[in-house]
């Protein structure tokens, strides 16, 4: 049961937990009027203390879909944080207002800390260059519906590797199904960090790093494209001479299997040409409604609105 319940990342949820999830917002896709009102009466906070689109709309469609209402804010520098509030305090108090909160922060560990002071369960919707478990649902779902599976596959993550969230939770995620193999591809700076790798090599997950695309793309079943994190760089020159280290062509895409599944959490920055858009191969738009299917199940269960 996820009534209740804080997702701090995506090992909080088990597996059959994830597999509710994801029939559920498969039911809704097939009927977007199932559970349209219920959630009506609930209130959900959306605190976004960094830039974001299609998680906190996705989120607020999500909650405004199955009937309830959304109240927040999308940058800090409208909140009390301004005036040096703390976030313990920010989170004590919000919690007194609404029935959940999903929160977005630059802080890694900074939505566990919230889930100590909440009254009400807590969403991580990205700390840093940590965790970002509902992403994981959205590449989860995508993942699942366009290949009727979620075992028996590699995957490749490309770019940033270091700073992108979005990787950490899916690697470590995927990484609990079977025959999941993982390619790490990124410039020797960006490499995936020691704690995630160090994790997947405990679990005897078949994993290995590359330095060229080119050299994997014909191996994937799917390919995760990534930004690179301009905003966790310590200065501007390094993050100049790394951002275009990767651009997926057309022509890089001639050498990719025919049911390759091109991934991205999106914002794209340069590292998909718009030409590979067209591919019908390229899935990223896809994986935003998805998105927003998952986040509409995962509101249901954890307000209780119905039992998952
Ligand atoms: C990602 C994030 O915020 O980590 N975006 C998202 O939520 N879809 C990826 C990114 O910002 O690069």
């Amino acid at each position: 049961m996820l009534k209740g319940r804080h997702l701090i990342e995506p090992g909080d949820f088990t597996l059959e937990e994830l597999e509710g999830l994801f029939s559920l917002a498969e039911r809704i896709e097939g009927d977007e009027s199932y559970l349209r009102d219920s959630c009506r009466g609930r209130l959900l906070a959306t605190l976004f203390f960094e830039p974001s689109t299609r998680t906190r709309l996705s989120f607020e469609a999500a909650m405004l879909r199955l009937g309830g209402s959304c109240l927040g804010f999308a940058e800090p520098g409208s909140s009390s944080a301004a005036k040096g509030e703390s976030l313990a305090d920010t989170i004590r108090t919000v919690s007194c207002y609404a029935d959940a909160i999903v929160m977005r922060n630059p802080k890694e560990g900074a939505a566990l800390l919230a889930s100590r002071f909440s009254a009400v369960p807590v969403i991580n919707a990205g700390d840093g260059g940590h965790h970002h478990p509902t992403q994981t649902l959205t590449d989860l779902l995508t993942i699942r519906r366009l290949r009727g599976g979620l075992g028996n596959l590699t995957i490749g993550f490309c770019g940033d590797l270091k700073f992108g969230r979005t990787v950490h939770s899916l690697a470590k995620t995927l990484a609990r199904y079977t025959e999941v193999r993982e390619i790490f591809i990124s410039p020797p700076e960006l490499k995936v960090p020691g704690y995630i790798r160090g994790g997947l090599e405990k679990g005897m997950i078949p994993c290995r790093e590359a330095e060229r695309l080119e050299d994997v793309i014909g191996d994937l079943d799917v390919l995760y494209m990534t930004r690179v994190q301009r905003e966790r760089f310590f200065n501007e020159e390094d993050y100049i001479r790394l951002k275009d280290f990767y651009i997926l062509t057309r022509e890089k895409m001639e050498n990719a299997r025919p049911d390759l599944i091109v991934l991205h959490p999106l914002p794209r920055v340069n590292e998909i040409a718009l030409e590979v858009d067209s591919d019908p191969r390229a899935a990223y738009f896809k994986q935003a409604k998805y998105g927003m299917y998952v986040r509409m199940a995962l509101l249901a269960s954890i307000l209780g609105a119905v039992s998952c």
